[in-house]
């Protein structure tokens, strides 16, 4: 049994494997054709914090598998009072057939695997995002072709969403530029040591864009840590993409953010709602991209 709990737990060959998955039940999708390997099968899914996309993206991927997918928000289980996480893997693994859990900090989200029955996916910790980098390169090469060799740079906050991407800059073998306020510097989980052909820290966000393929961002003020927002406000200030970022950056460069945005803080309406934008089908394709990550989960390589 796997889980996906992190970006690093599949090599690039499974990688590649779920991208081509990928294109093929986003085609099946678009045709109109059913496909229902799920049916009579359970997804639960256990928020401990808000979620437009993620819930929407693997309830109705679900739905197309045929399955069911069960929303249960922590504050409204006995979780949210008080029950031990190890208790509630035991007793909700004993019911569904998969878990996607989205909660605080990355050792409850493994302190649950290590009581489930059935495999379990990250919906976004304090520290990873898998699922959205998964869906974000997707969309990259969907649009552009290979991102091996590319420069991706984040401009923002050291935080869940571009751990991730440094995470994946060496399984896909691209190089993350960071530009953030003194104070937010990356720091480097576990085994996550980086030579400077995957990453860079800058705090000048025109240098980390320059030749970029790909600009980036996201909220300065992440879920869990709204007690610093007055703070936080002040010290990004100058960590906004706007045209002038963008001109620093490749001509066909394009623009990502993970969502929800907030337009005239970390991006101005010109990028996000401009025509190097690829934010909608960056969505969108996290519906896909997780489908193809249950589907392996639960059954394995499919052979056509
Ligand atoms: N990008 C993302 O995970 O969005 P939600 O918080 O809406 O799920
Ligand atoms: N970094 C953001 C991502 C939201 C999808 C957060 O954790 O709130």
């Amino acid at each position: 049994m796997r889980h996906y709990l992190k970006f690093t737990d599949f090599t690039r060959e499974e990688y590649d494997y779920l991208f081509e998955r990928t294109v093929k039940l986003k085609a099946l999708h678009k045709a109109g054709e059913l496909y229902q390997p799920f049916r009579g099968r359970v997804l639960g899914m256990i928020f401990e914090k808000s979620s437009t996309r993620t819930r929407v993206s693997f309830e109705a991927g679900m739905a197309q598998f045929g399955g069911h997918a069960m929303f249960m928000q922590s504050k409204d289980t006995q979780l949210g009072r008080g029950e031990p996480i190890e208790d509630v893997a035991q007793v909700i693994s004993r019911m569904v057939d998969i878990v996607m859990v989205r909660t605080y900090e990355q050792t409850i989200i493994e302190r649950f695997a290590e009581n489930s029955k059935v495999p379990v996916i990250n919906g976004l910790t304090n520290e990873y995002h898998p699922c959205q980098i998964m869906a974000d390169i997707f969309t990259y090469i969907e649009h552009r072709g290979p991102i091996t060799g590319k420069t991706v740079a984040w401009i923002g906050d050291s935080n869940n969403v571009s751990r991730t991407w440094l995470q994946a800059a060496r399984i896909f073998d691209f190089k993350l530029n960071l530009a953030c306020p003194r104070g937010y510097e990356m720091t480097l989980l576990g085994d996550e040591a980086y030579g400077a052909d995957h990453f860079e820290q800058f705090y000048d966000p025109y240098q980390a864009a320059r030749n970029a393929d790909i600009v980036t961002t996201d909220v300065s003020v992440s879920m869990g840590y709204e007690r610093e927002t007055l703070q936080r406000k002040k010290d990004f200030i100058n960590y906004r993409v706007n045209e002038k970022v963008m001109l620093q950056a490749k001509a066909d460069a394009v623009f990502m953010h993970c969502l929800p945005a907030h337009r005239g803080e970390e991006v101005d309406p010109e990028v996000i709602d401009g025509p190097q934008s690829l934010v909608w089908d960056e969505a969108e394709n996290r519906m896909h991209t997780q489908k193809a990550v249950m589907e392996y989960l639960l059954l394995g390589k499919i052979e056509d």
